[in-house]
């Protein structure tokens, strides 16, 4: 989604911006933009496509500037154009927003009559008029915005600055993330903290309703009660290089080389304190031992960390498990229980429909509130009563891969945690769980080393149409995940069922030009998992079979095998997810599409 920048200082921002551009790339766009104070002008430059076309323009025309802000842009309202690129202006003000303003009809109506033309189809247009309106009568950006936002309904995070005005920089944020970074006589504003790891470590989290006005020393913050308030200054421990690719061609193969290291960190202080309900958090043990059902959150890859938990807390802790999608749950009429724990499960923490389903249910009521999060100052960690942070640093790859099995990681410790409150996990199952965690680093390292194989599978699949994964139990879940990976980068259609539901309907697909890929470990299901594959083979069907090193699977002719290391029984599904990960990024690689920013996506998805 749109990502923005801003800059006061004693230097020319320029450069700061374009920086800061390129660091939010991952988070999708397809346009471009920068506004500086320029010779007391907006000097404005933007361009459709890259961050690198912008900086271009920027260098021609020698564009500078001590004040300026920069936005990349994620389509909503009107084409990925010129026009529509942010920031937009009106009089001397420039604004640009990530959100989306449900009134802006309503707006553009008023606006059009009191005499302000349009130029774009935006709804971000209707924030800059707004602001000059008010600021024609009171000569006061840091007023004029906040009134102006009083008329916002919607989603929105915004930077405005004035060619009247300078060394001031304006932010504002309802439901949509903005920080400001707090520099020494600098200051500045982004959608997050990457943008603003070359210049500050010092961020201060807005929150939403704040209005905020920067200058070169001073910062002052209202909240939407218009009371002034202080908001400390958080340091973070994310450093620069964290979010560069190193050696590696892209993130994604980065992120899932660094699994390894991910699950140790999130799972170190499980393993050096034992199963704790303290990892959630200080009121954890009273909430854990008192509720009596959990209700999982989540969007995308995170539902499917929901569905894959749901197997592990009903079978090792008993308690009734449902995963509901959020845009759906936060849309239907449910029935609530007071006893019920409300788990949300984000990468980024700021997603516009997990984070609007986590509202509707403490709306209903809910009290009990838990968030598994990779981002310890997002908007759903601050939410929510209880929480574990992942340790994977920041995913930028917009194909999720160490936030999930991070994920994975930290939903099984919440299901011993839960099994040992109530009694189900001995000291002996205790110690055998956490010598199998320990052990997990090491093992998907063996996995990572089957890359070659993998490539060789890939090259098969990047000249077909369609693909099919199966799965069982708790392998179902990361069947689904194998074909969400495969369609986001690769563009190839995907599905994925449960093995035993092959012959209820998809058999009918199977024929030789569709490849089908099975999750086959050695567990329980493993003997039924062998007929459903057989029944592909009746049929011409192209089997790509993921085993364990235990498991015996009958030769047949055309199967095509890659083996992990042993069963590794409950944890099995954070294994057999790293082979589907590498062959949808070798596949994306045959296809040559854009592995980290494919098209129409962004990785952190903050509106509706
Ligand atoms: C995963 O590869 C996707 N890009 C996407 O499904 C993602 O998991 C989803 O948008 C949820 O994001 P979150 O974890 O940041 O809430």
């Amino acid at each position: 989604m749109c990502g923005i920048i801003g800059a006061v200082a004693q230097r020319n921002v320029a450069p700061i911006l374009i920086e800061g551009l390129k660091r939010l790339e991952y988070r999708g766009y397809d346009s471009a933009g920068v506004a500086l104070l320029q010779d007391q002008e907006i000097k404005r430059i933007r361009t459709t496509g890259r961050v690198a076309a912008l900086e271009e323009a920027v260098r021609e025309q020698n564009a500078h500037g001590l004040t300026g802000i920069a936005h990349t842009r994620w389509a909503t309202h009107g084409a990925p154009t010129e026009g529509n690129a942010h920031p937009h202006v009106s009089g001397g003000i420039a604004v640009v927003h990530n959100g989306i303003i449900e009134n802006h009809e309503a707006l553009r109506a008023e606006l059009k009559q009191a005499g302000f033309s349009f130029t774009s189809q935006t709804d971000t247009e209707v924030i800059a008029h707004l602001i000059n309106h008010y600021f024609k009568s009171c000569r006061d950006l840091f007023q004029a915005t906040r009134e102006a936002v009083a008329r916002l309904q919607g989603a929105y995070a915004i930077g405005v600055v004035c060619d009247s005005m300078p060394n001031k920089l304006i932010a504002a944020r309802q439901g949509s993330p903005l920080l400001i970074g707090v520099g020494v006589e600098e200051h500045f504003i982004a959608s997050d903290t990457s943008a603003l790891l070359p210049v500050t470590q010092r961020f201060i989290y807005l929150e939403d309703g704040d209005v905020a006005e920067l200058g070169l020393t001073s910062i002052v913050v209202v909240d939407k009660n218009g009371a002034a308030v202080s908001r400390a200054i958080q340091q973070s421990e994310l450093r620069a290089e964290m979010v560069e690719l190193g050696e590696y061609r892209h993130y994604m193969q980065k992120e899932i080389y660094e699994q390894p290291r991910a699950l140790s960190d999130t799972l170190q202080e499980l393993i050096n304190g034992g199963v704790q309900p303290i990892l959630f958090g200080m009121e954890a043990e009273s909430i854990l031992s008192t509720i009596e059902r959990i209700t999982f959150l989540a969007c995308g890859t995170s539902y499917h960390s929901a569905l894959t938990a749901r197997y592990w807390i009903e079978a090792l802790a008993g308690i009734p498990c449902n995963a509901e999608i959020a845009s759906e749950y936060r849309y239907r009429t449910s029935v609530p229980d007071p006893k019920a724990l409300i788990v949300t499960i984000s990468q980024s923490g700021e997603t516009a429909d997990t984070l609007s389903a986590l509202k509707h249910a403490q709306s209903l009521g809910h009290e009990y509130t838990l968030t598994i999060c990779n981002v310890s100052e997002s908007a759903l960690v601050r939410e929510s009563r209880l929480n574990m942070i992942t340790r994977a640093g920041p995913e930028i790859g917009v194909a999720s891969t160490k936030a999930f099995t991070t994920q994975l990681a930290a939903l099984f410790t919440l299901a011993l945690v839960l099994a040992k409150l109530r009694g189900r996990l001995n000291a002996v199952e205790e110690q055998k769980q956490i010598a199998a965690l320990r052990a997990l680093p090491g093992q998907m390292q063996r996995v990572l080393a089957l890359e070659s194989r993998v490539q060789r599978w890939a090259e098969r699949f990047a000249e077909k149409q369609h693909a099919l994964f199966l799965g069982r139990g708790m392998h179902y879940p990361i069947a689904l995940e194998g074909a969400l990976k495969l369609k986001e980068i690769s563009y190839i259609h995907a599905e994925a069922y449960p093995a035993g539901e092959l012959k209820h309907g998809p058999l009918a697909l199977v024929d030789k030009d569709m490849p089908v890929i099975a999750i086959a470990p050695n567990d329980a299901l493993l003997e039924k998992l062998k007929s459903n594959l057989q029944e592909v083979r009746a049929r011409g069907g192209e089997l790509y079979v993921v085993l364990d090193e235990d498991t015996h699977i009958q030769d047949m002719d055309e199967i095509h095998k890659i083996t992990l290391p042993l069963h590794a029984g409950w944890l099995s599904p954070i294994l057999h997810v790293v082979p589907l990960q590498m062959l949808s990024y070798h596949a994306a690689l045959q296809k040559g599409t854009d592995v980290d920013k494919p098209r129409n996506l962004a990785k952190s998805v903050t509106v509706e």
